[in-house]
């Protein structure tokens, strides 16, 4: 065990800067595994919602504004359970490698940022290849790429007017790809080789870790994929990932 004087000198080294970006990273993190709970404690509820709906609209007689309304509360409810599922699935640790559709995956990751692009006037427009072949990943982590890629083109469109879209495509025999595309300030000359490094920000201390995208390029390498980007100052930016459609396993 340390004395206190050498316990003393290494808290010494924590700047202000540095200790409140760990709590704050410390405090979403427990946010986090707390929204889990509430997510899950918000299922029984919408299933008690949606059975009641379903019971009234067997009924006999039920005048057919009253059947518009609960039919209109049958598949809100139905709404918010997919997402509250989606959600408690996305939250887990564990592995899930299962061959998997890409459109799906990114359709089910701009539902869940409906909101964060809505508040920030974002226009979200989506041009999907849907003959795409299936590729076999673990679903969660590919849904951390694109949410780290599409938080990321968000942020950038925070002033109004912004436009993402996102495209799926085939890549060749044996690859696809999607691409990410926002109208934001775009990435200077002197930032874009460094936005892939463990800690690189422009972002203030509390709003970027600089790690998303470091994260997310190891997580493609590792399913055997690649990620680009091309970015001018003021004209946009386009992430494209690229991910093997086969086996990764090698
Ligand atoms: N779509 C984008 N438009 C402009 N800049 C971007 C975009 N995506 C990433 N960047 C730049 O790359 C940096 C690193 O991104 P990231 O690794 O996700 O860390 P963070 O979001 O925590 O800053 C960001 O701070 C930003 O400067
Ligand atoms: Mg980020």
């Amino acid at each position: 065990m340390k004395d206190s004087a050498a316990r003393h000198s290494d808290d010494a080294i924590i700047s202000s800067d540095l200790l409140r970006q760990l709590a704050y990273n410390e405090k979403m993190a427990e946010l986090g595994k707390i929204s889990a709970g509430v997510v899950h404690e918000l299922n029984a509820p919408l299933s008690v919602i949606i059975s009641a709906a379903q019971m009234i609209m067997r009924e006999e007689g039920v005048p057919d504004s009253v059947l518009e309304m609960i039919s209109r509360i049958n598949s809100e409810a139905q709404r918010l359970s997919h997402l509250t599922k989606g959600l408690l699935h996305f939250s887990s640790h564990d592995e899930t490698v299962v061959d998997a559709d890409l459109n799906l995956i990114v359709d089910f990751i701009l539902n869940f940022l409906n909101y964060e692009a809505a508040r920030r006037g974002v226009i979200v427009l989506k041009q999907l290849d849907y003959t795409l072949p299936v590729i076999r990943l673990d679903t969660n982590l590919l849904k951390q790429i694109l949410l780290n890629i599409i938080m990321n083109a968000l942020q950038a469109m925070e002033n109004g007017g912004g436009k993402l879209l996102v495209e799926t495509a085939a890549a060749g025999n044996d690859s696809v790809c999607f691409t990410i595309t926002d109208n934001g300030p775009g990435i200077p000359a002197e930032a874009i080789d460094r936005i892939f490094d463990r800690y690189f920000t422009t972002k203030k201390p509390g709003e970027g870790t600089g790690l998303g995208l470091f994260v997310t390029k190891s997580l493609v390498e590792n399913m055997g994929g690649n990620i680009t980007v091309t970015s001018r100052s003021g004209g946009g930016t386009t992430f494209k990932v690229t991910l093997p459609t086969c086996d990764t396993e090698r």
